[in-house]
């Protein structure tokens, strides 16, 4: 049967491992896909790269819009990455016709309406597998395999970078810019790591997701993002004696107000076998209403982990573009006149239990004070820890585990602990959450 031709466009880390999968187990591929899957033509702005890598076997360019525009492509593969250019790209690819594959989470997290929309009206597929926790097939179990379910809660491991620091900081007892400058140096971490510390590249990811799971459309500016850089490793160590790892969780549940979205350092039973994924490895739980928790767990990123992805993507829209638009699978699993419009929770609104740390002055009354501000509040503590003062030190780390409540009831416990003469510094809160079904 005619091959299908592909237009690589970037052949960096993803884009050299996309090559070398398709090249490897082009005969595999090929039965699979029911035809061969060639990249006939190559954009990369390191033209000297490029051509090193495919060895003078495909045409390469500079001139990324010259692949899209290519009346013999098929389907255009951006790994460019990037809101700008890669749009425009995209964008002119779906009004030629093409199928698009891409990585892209942030391009789909922030413009995903407007290219499924235009992809929708052109009857070609926009494939993002890799975009979500790199190799782990994380949109074919939801969108298909969990077809079945009312998606009830996902939550997720889904950035790499900050679950090694994570790891670093716990297993080494080291604080976070120690781990980070690791972390950096073994090259998980670029230069400028705000991406993925603050939580964004983790938010981006969990945005496809609620997509996916619940049939919203994209609203990437209603994410609630905190990312690692306030965790020391004390809070690490204290988390650790009551019995819970500290892991970057996306969250998104659907609850009666609507869906909670948001990213944020979390405390988990140790138990769970969630809470045990270290290093740079990713995970997703999913709770679906049949299916109870599932849990997806691989590699979130890396040249062949993600080409992973992107090929099955290739092969998925190989064997799907003779089928019927109207009988090909939903963009975002539902059908897209049938997308759902439930509020995204306000955070606080949202409900979890919560880890506080505070410093306080040994002496009496502190306990009483605190516990009459949140009794006032309706909050019940769940788990108490308080340390010996240090040698020659008036003050001690007190640790509270609360019961689940209200975001803004803790807000406002925040506010009112910090206010207490016999309290120094800001209380450190992490949200907890017991993920159990
Ligand atoms: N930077 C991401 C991570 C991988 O650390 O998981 C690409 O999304």
């Amino acid at each position: 049967m005619k091959p299908i031709n592909v237009g690589l466009l970037g052949i960096g880390t993803v884009g050299g491992g996309t090559w070398t999968v398709l090249t490897r187990n082009q005969e595999e591929i090929t039965r699979r896909a029911g035809r061969p899957i060639h990249i006939v033509k190559v954009a990369d702005r390191d033209l000297e790269l490029a051509k090193k890598l495919t060895a003078g076997q495909v045409a390469v360019t500079d001139d990324a819009f010259s692949v899209v525009s290519d009346p013999d492509i098929d389907i255009v593969v951006e790994l460019i990455g990037g809101t700008t250019i890669a749009k425009d790209l995209v964008l002119l690819a779906i009004s030629h016709g093409k199928h698009v594959v891409t990585a892209n989470k942030a391009l789909l997290a922030v413009h995903g309406n407007e290219i499924f929309a235009a992809a929708q009206k052109q009857g070609v597929m926009v494939a993002f597998e890799a975009a979500v926790a790199g190799g782990i097939p994380i949109i074919k179990a939801v969108r298909e395999g969990l077809a079945a379910n009312r998606i009830e809660w996902i939550a997720g491991i889904i950035n790499g970078t900050t679950n090694f620091i994570l790891t670093e900081m716990r297993e080494k007892g080291l604080d976070f810019d120690v781990a980070l400058k690791d972390a950096q140096r073994l090259g998980y971490a670029e230069s400028d790591p705000t991406f993925d510390v603050e939580g964004i590249d983790a938010a981006h990811k969990l945005m496809i997701l609620a997509a996916i799971g619940f049939g919203i459309p994209m609203q990437f500016d209603k994410a609630y993002t905190e990312g690692i850089t306030q965790l020391t490793g004390d809070d690490i160590r204290y988390a650790e004696q009551l019995g819970y790892r500290v892991k970057l969780l996306g969250i998104t549940k659907r609850t009666d107000a609507g869906i909670e979205l948001r990213v944020h350092p979390t405390l988990i039973p140790e138990k769970r076998l969630i809470a045990n994924v270290n290093g740079a490895m990713n995970a997703v739980l999913v709770k679906g209403d049949a299916v109870g928790p599932t849990l997806y767990y691989g590699k979130g990123a890396g040249a062949e982990p993600t080409a992973s992805s992107v090929v099955a993507d290739l092969v998925d829209v190989t064997r799907m573009c003779t089928a019927d638009p109207h009988q090909r699978v939903p963009h975002l699993a539902f059908q897209p006149d049938k997308l759902s419009d439930l509020p995204i929770s306000p955070m606080d609104e949202v409900r979890t239990a919560y880890y506080l740390r505070l410093r306080a002055k040994d002496q009496p009354g502190v306990l009483a004070d605190i516990t009459r501000i949140l009794g006032d509040l309706n909050i019940s503590i769940d788990a108490f820890l308080q340390k010996e003062p240090a040698e020659g030190e008036q003050e001690v780390d007190i640790i509270m585990l609360t019961h689940i409540t209200v975001e803004k009831y803790i807000n406002q416990a925040i506010i009112e602990i910090e206010l207490l003469p016999t309290i120094s510094g800001k209380v450190t809160r992490i949200r907890l959450e017991e993920l159990n079904s």
